[in-house]
């Protein structure tokens, strides 16, 4: 999930009480351009399963996963949910009639997702390696993953490479704005862009809230190298959205800068 945006987002105690203090404390760090975010999510998986599953605790619950879902065409022949996680959106999109083999890297997430929903493929492997026959399915869905896989590149790649002609990827991802800076540290903030949005980095969030804590581990690139990774899979960009934070999902003041600058990207691509 998006680390600065969720930390805003669960921040306050609601509408009515703005001049609460924040509940959520956050830390960001740059990490070495080497870091290895694979193990990284293995190694907070316990955390993650945690924060995930908890009832309307990010922004998942409040509203990303509604404003995801009206990106996607219909349930076709195959749906692939790429960085599954612990299987949410999966078991929503079994919900609604796709019939989904979901990956995700990390054993203990992949694990809880069959846990969960016996029914259901679920494959552990590298989104640079999808263990897929190549044109088999219709959808592939990247839900807040791709800015959390290692090889970029190698994951679009992989998708295209499983999706049929005419098939589509759905992808969400935190905004490349979103992940260059972060808001000054009161309602109105000016958000701070430090170092620069050019440079791809990797980097951590520390986020503490309601008892649970998740370190978020996740890579920024610039918008470009999405598109490049898309382009160079030959994948053509239909949908761009940048969707605002929702009145309905507002908890504080705070939230409001939400409605300045996108949390999120969305694209829909189809292999053409
Ligand atoms: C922010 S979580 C999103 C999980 C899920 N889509 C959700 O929204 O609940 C990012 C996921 O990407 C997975 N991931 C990271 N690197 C990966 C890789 N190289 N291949 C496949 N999955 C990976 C992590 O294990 C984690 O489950």
């Amino acid at each position: 999930m998006n680390p600065s945006s969720d930390a805003d987002a669960r921040n306050a105690a609601g509408p009515d009480h703005e001049q609460v203090r924040p509940a959520t404390k956050q830390r960001r760090r740059d990490l070495p351009d080497d870091a290895n975010l694979r193990e990284a999510w293995q190694r907070n998986a316990t955390d993650w399963l945690a924060w995930a599953r908890a009832p309307m605790h990010d922004s998942y619950w409040r509203f990303h996963r509604d404003q995801f879902l009206t990106l996607l065409p219909e349930p076709g022949a195959l749906t692939v949910d790429v960085g599954a996680g612990e299987g949410r959106l999966t078991r929503e999109l079994v919900r609604r009639g796709h019939r989904v083999v979901a990956v995700d890297a990390s054993p203990t997430l992949a694990l809880a997702a069959r846990d969960a929903d016996a029914a259901t493929t679920i494959v552990v492997a590298d989104a640079a390696a999808l263990p897929l026959r190549q044109n088999v399915a219709d959808l592939a869905v990247a839900f807040m993953s791709l800015q959390d896989i290692d090889d970029l590149h190698g994951a679009v790649r992989q998708v295209a490479r499983v999706l049929e002609p005419g098939g589509r990827l759905c992808a969400a991802i935190v905004h490349p704005l979103n992940s260059s800076g972060q808001f000054e540290d009161r309602p109105d903030g000016r958000f701070i862009i430090d170092g620069a949005y050019l440079r791809p980095r990797r980097y951590s969030d520390d986020l503490r809230r309601d008892g649970m804590a998740m370190r978020f581990v996740s890579a920024h690139r610039p918008l470009e190298m999405y598109v490049d990774a898309l382009g160079d899979a030959g994948l053509l960009i239909e949908r761009l959205r940048e969707p605002a934070m929702p009145d309905e999902a507002l908890r504080s003041i705070r939230d409001r800068r939400w409605q300045r600058l996108p949390l999120f990207l969305h694209i829909r691509a189809i292999r053409g």
